[in-house]
């Protein structure tokens, strides 16, 4: 899937932030080494670097794309391009930390154990991700890939996985881990003309565009933006108010 990191740093702010709530409740004083998985732009990356300055800092992703933009952002990272899913270190991690990634990832079943084992003695996995699957914005994208004359093409677009807080206990639980999960419901105030597309555009939006091109990748977003202006209309003022729902995890080994 192709990343554009403008378009994904258009709501900086509103993306970064709960990289830095979840930052905020990992209990780890000095890690020597921490690594920052589906890094990004290095925006979640530049919250490890300032919190752990003394720590070998790792940033990984599969985009290119974002990588450069990484290694353009001035954080003191050494950045890699890898899949996750077959991310095999030779090394262990005090700390290993994901904002908004895990949910690319298929089989998180066998991921997440794997990552656990990744951990130095009384590290720490770190993750969070979207849980917002049934919320319009994303609704209505199925709705629209489901309903057009592209349902054929779009069939068999990878969708993500958005996972459970008790679904996380379940796989993390036996792995010996000791676990804090939450959920947070941000109310995003978000404002310009089709503020919800660009947010979507940027990540969860991005597979079925790829798939599709010229008129008919134009209809499509014609009637995903006008289904969205009628779950998200503007206020008198003018916002638009987004609700956007995340789950977090905090995992010892
Ligand atoms: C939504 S962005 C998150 C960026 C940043 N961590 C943040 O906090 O805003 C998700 C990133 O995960 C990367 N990604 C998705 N699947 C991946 C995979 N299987 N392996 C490595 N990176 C992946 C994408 O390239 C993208 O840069």
């Amino acid at each position: 899937m192709a990343w554009d990191p403008k378009i994904y740093l258009d709501f900086a702010d509103e993306r970064t932030r709960p990289a830095a709530e979840l930052l905020a409740r990992i209990a780890a004083e000095a890690p020597k080494s921490v690594i920052d998985l589906g890094c990004g732009p290095g925006n979640s990356t530049a919250l490890l670097a300032r919190r752990w300055p003394r720590a070998r800092l790792e940033g990984l992703d599969s985009s290119e794309a974002m990588l450069d933009q990484a290694r353009r952002s001035g954080v003191d990272a050494a950045w890699h391009s890898g899949d996750i899913a077959a991310w095999a270190p030779a090394r262990r991690y005090d700390v290993i930390f994901s904002n908004a990634t895990i949910q690319w990832i298929a089989d998180q079943d066998t991921l997440l154990p794997r990552l656990m084992s990744f951990l130095s003695p009384g590290g720490v996995l770190a993750f969070q991700v979207p849980c917002n699957f049934n919320a319009p914005s994303h609704r209505l994208i199925r709705e629209v890939a489901q309903e057009g004359p592209w349902a054929a093409k779009l069939k068999t677009v990878r969708n993500l996985v958005l996972g459970t807080a008790q679904g996380y206990y379940a796989i993390l639980e036996p792995h010996g881990a000791a676990l804090d999960i939450w959920e947070t419901t941000y109310l995003q105030v978000l404002s310009g003309e089709d503020a919800v597309f660009r947010w979507v555009s940027g990540t969860g939006l991005r597979p079925f565009l790829d798939a599709l091109e010229g008129a008919e990748r134009d209809d499509f977003v014609r009637e995903y933006k006008s289904r969205l202006a009628r779950a998200y209309p503007p206020r008198p003022s003018g916002k638009v108010l987004f609700p956007f729902q995340r789950l977090f995890v905090v995992a010892r080994g």
